[in-house]
């Protein structure tokens, strides 16, 4: 095998330097927590996004913890989440106290599917102006939609839903930075939404998290959340003569979800390079489709039109009709994963249906039936390895490979 095609990664960050630049900076300034590399952080994603406001996390599931909770959603609410969707979309809902109400998804796309969603706020009874949960007495308050693997959720849809139901919306935008609807992105639909800069994300500070808003209180509430509940940052502070004396003042409970200013120089030098990694990724998936449109056992990705996929992960399904069966094309993939590690080639399952994962399913008593797509996307999705500096004869040598299993094994 050609040296350079040794071993492909499902995902690689990609660094030039500029990185090591900033954060040499922030060290040799002496203050390495958060403070103003992180606001600088927040002022350029949430220009670049189109929001008033940034509010970076620790995560984006810290972020996700921070909007919910500012929100207002808690104990005794129920919040639709899709089925399949990382784990974190859920889990920080359970962190605030909050239902998780799987809603199932478009196999096409991979997001909310409307007309489940749909479905499932109709299953709610009207009591005195708000929607009840008939079996728990939980009154719904909140949508996430998950704009999954770099595509948005059909946001014009579900906000409509939403309108008419008195329902909030919050995105969940780990995977999306940059992704469009026509000319607005995400950040621009009029409800907050969280970013993840995790590194198989389309720009890394490690680990990290942002929540996007036009609305000055709900950042204000968030920035306060995110630490401790204290009224004044730590580096305010320090830095200002008054404050330097005086504890802060807590007037509710909080965390420290705080980013630290070494991981924002990072996330700064990574977004000036934003555009740039979203053409790439786009360039690659394109060619990835090109190569592999041929391949009669695979579907690959679909974006409805206006739509702009940022390609976060390159995600096809096997073809259950091709292969004879769900059973025969769940494990026709799982065989065909093993056959591409055992040539050096990376390749992961898209992500979670959340009802089969052990907490869910136990805590619910779900079955695999009860959302029968995120079922077929867990079980036939396959992401492909994607990542700026991949080069066409890695893509050539998946695609063969991948031809090579499916020939072999179907
Ligand atoms: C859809 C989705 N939501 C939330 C998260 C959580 O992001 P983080 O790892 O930054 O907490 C992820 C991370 O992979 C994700 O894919």
């Amino acid at each position: 095998m050609p040296k350079e095609i040794d071993s492909i990664p499902v995902a690689r960050p990609s660094f030039d330097g500029s990185e090591l630049m900033g954060i040499r900076a922030v060290l040799e300034s002496g203050w390495v927590a958060q403070g103003p590399e992180v606001e600088r952080f927040e002022k350029l994603i949430a220009l670049r996004e189109g929001a008033r406001f940034g509010v970076a996390a620790s995560s984006c599931t810290a972020a996700l913890q921070l909007a919910i909770r500012a929100l207002g959603v808690g104990k005794g609410h129920d919040v639709i989440v899709p089925a399949f969707t990382f784990i974190a979309t859920a889990n920080a809902v359970v962190s605030e106290g909050a239902t998780p109400i799987f809603a199932d998804v478009d196999e096409e796309t991979f997001t909310l599917s409307i007309s489940a969603l749909k479905n499932t706020v109709l299953s709610y009874e009207l009591r005195e102006g708000a929607l009840i949960n008939p079996a728990t007495g939980n009154a719904l308050r909140l949508i996430i939609p998950v704009h999954l693997f770099g595509l948005c959720a059909d946001i014009p849809a579900v906000n409509a839903i939403a309108l008419k139901a008195g329902l909030l919306v919050l995105e969940d935008a780990a995977c999306a930075i940059g992704a469009r609807i026509g000319e607005k992105g995400q950040g621009t639909f009029a409800n907050p939404s969280c970013l993840s800069f995790h590194p198989r994300k389309s720009i890394t500070t490690g680990e990290g998290g942002m929540v996007l808003t036009d609305d000055e209180a709900l950042a204000e509430s968030m920035r306060s959340l995110r630490s401790h509940g204290a009224e004044v940052s730590g580096y305010e502070r320090h830095t200002k003569k008054d404050y330097g004396l005086l504890m802060p003042e807590f007037n509710g409970h909080g965390y420290n979800f705080r980013m630290t200013d070494v991981q924002a120089a990072m996330g700064i030098a990574q977004a000036a390079r934003l555009d740039s990694f979203i053409a790439e990724r786009r360039k690659l998936a394109e060619y990835y489709s090109s190569l592999l449109e041929d391949i009669g056992y695979l579907k690959i990705p679909h974006a409805p039109p206006g739509y702009l996929h940022t390609y976060q992960s390159y995600v096809c399904r096997v073809d259950e009709k091709a292969a004879g069966g769900l059973a025969q094309a769940h494990q026709l993939r799982n065989n065909v994963m093993l056959a591409l590690a055992k040539r050096n080639i990376s390749t992961r399952a898209g992500t979670h249906a959340l009802h089969n994962t052990g907490y869910y399913k136990r805590l619910y008593s779900l079955r695999e039936s009860d959302f029968p797509a995120a079922d077929r996307c867990e079980k036939l999705s396959i992401a492909l390895p994607l990542f700026v500096g991949m080069t066409r004869a890695q893509q050539e040598l998946v695609a063969k490979e991948l031809a090579t299993a499916f020939k072999n094994l179907s």
